[in-house]
């Protein structure tokens, strides 16, 4: 099999998980490369479904090594509860490896992102609190703690006390809240020391060799392409680099290692959080009407679109071409999975966002000015829809419905990229393995 990167080719919740339980078995490693407990999915076990929010999904597989890499932060309390979890399950964690330089999150950095958010108030970004954009802040600060300080008991205590000479009196003076004592974190997290250190590891080391004898690695992004430090809708993204390239850099191995680069693209699209959304249908509550706000409930109730992580109901919209064609150019995505198509079996009509239109200017490609974004009025394309024909049951192209052929072979054309997996249903037979 070839080494592949699987990310998400829009605002995140695009079906990932499905997708990565669904090839993980095919991988020696399967490695996360960047976020943390932001993450959120769910794969099958018998007939259970388990939410996973740290752990790769390889753990499933006992003959695969599941890798969290440097490029990750890592709330020690959370994987461990997940551990337990799978455990309790009868999925062994005994394979896991944890990277010794991934950064990690600390309580401060959790009262952090809940208080930076109130204090956006109409400005929030909509972070789900995890302590994810302060812990990255600190990384990039060179102020973090990671996963070998907590190997040495002094070291860990030294980097505490540093950290809070500088958090206390922020937590203090600027947001009113209760500050930490040293001994009252290494109190909590010096035990989680403990039970985690047989699982560290050098983990670029150990996936360049993997790479050497010829092992074939999946590496699992988080979040998606749109949520993007760099290249997404700044501010409103999440803290780490979740396209393509960030899986080189958030493991230690060299992008000439990775073959291929499958990008995961809902049949349509939502998002989490604040931020620019051009093709929103926006709920009654959100101040929709009319047809739109119709098809907008019809999404999110048909697709279940409710966070895993927070619960929170997801925005939704058509399907946007404009971001497929960026997604695919920032990745180098080499083909798709095309996740939930039957979701769109309720609908009449279909429509395919193709352009922007923003000021009198037609836009094909993503804005270089986020405010073109935010006031972008979508070109759409209206395709005919299957409404009515049951595609849950279909395991091969063919027996699609003609219509849905069509909407496929559309959004390749208008995305430039080939949809090698189509997935119609939740349940991991409910695919269609094109060329794959
Ligand atoms: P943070 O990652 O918690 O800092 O949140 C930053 C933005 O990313 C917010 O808009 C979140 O809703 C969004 N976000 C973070 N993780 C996910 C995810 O797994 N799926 C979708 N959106 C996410």
């Amino acid at each position: 099999m070839p080494s592949t990167v699987l990310v998400g080719a829009q605002w995140g919740d695009e079906g990932k998980g499905k997708i990565t339980d669904l090839i993980a078995r095919d991988y020696d490693y399967v490695v996360r490369y960047q976020g943390g407990n932001n993450a959120g999915h769910t794969v099958i076990h018998g007939d259970k479904k388990l939410a996973l929010h740290l752990m790769p999904s390889g753990v499933m597989y006992k003959d695969c090594v599941p890798v969290i890499g440097n490029g990750v932060v890592i709330d020690p309390g959370v994987l461990i509860k997940e551990m337990a979890m799978l455990q309790a399950e009868g999925i062994s964690c005994e394979n896991l490896k944890i990277s010794c330089d991934a950064h990690i999150i600390m309580p401060y950095h959790k009262d952090f992102d809940g208080a930076d958010e109130k204090r956006l108030g109409e400005n929030k970004i909509g972070t789900t609190k995890r302590g994810i954009g302060p812990c990255y802040q600190d990384k990039v600060a060179r102020k973090g703690i990671r996963v070998q300080d907590l190997l040495d008991e002094k070291i860990f205590r030294l980097k505490v006390q540093t950290a809070l000479s500088q958090k206390n009196p922020i937590l203090e003076k600027i947001y009113g809240l209760h500050t930490y004592t040293v001994e009252e974190i290494c109190d909590e997290y010096l035990p989680y020391a403990r039970i985690l250190k047989p699982f560290m590891a050098e983990t670029a080391q150990l996936l360049n060799e993997a790479v050497r004898n010829g092992k074939s690695i999946l590496f699992e992004g988080a979040q998606g392409t749109l949520l993007d430090i760099d290249h997404g809708t700044y501010p409103y993204v999440t803290s780490s680099s979740c396209c393509a390239g960030g899986a080189a850099t958030g493991t230690g191995v060299g992008p000439k290692a990775i073959d291929r680069v499958l990008g995961i693209q809902k049949a349509y699209v939502t998002r989490v959080g604040e931020g620019p959304f051009p093709t929103e249908l926006s709920f009654p509550e959100d101040g929709g009407t009319g047809q739109d706000a119709i098809d907008g409930e019809l999404l999110c109730s048909a697709g279940h679109e409710f966070g895993v992580t927070t619960g929170r109901k997801r925005r939704c919209g058509w399907f946007d071409a404009v971001i497929g064609r960026y997604a695919a150019e920032v990745n180098g995505l080499t083909d798709v999975a095309l996740t939930k198509l039957d979701v769109l079996s309720e609908f009449d009509t279909i429509k395919v966002c193709v352009a922007y239109e923003c000021d009198g200017k037609t836009y094909d490609y993503f804005p270089m000015q986020q405010s073109v974004l935010f006031h972008a009025k979508p070109v759409y394309v209206e395709l005919p829809g299957w409404k009515g024909i049951d595609i849950t049951g279909c395991r091969t192209y063919d027996e699609l419905p003609e219509n849905t052929c069509k909407y496929v072979e559309y959004l390749e054309e208008v995305t430039g990229v080939t949809m090698s997996i189509v997935s119609v249903g939740p349940d991991r037979d409910q695919t269609i393995m094109r060329s794959w």
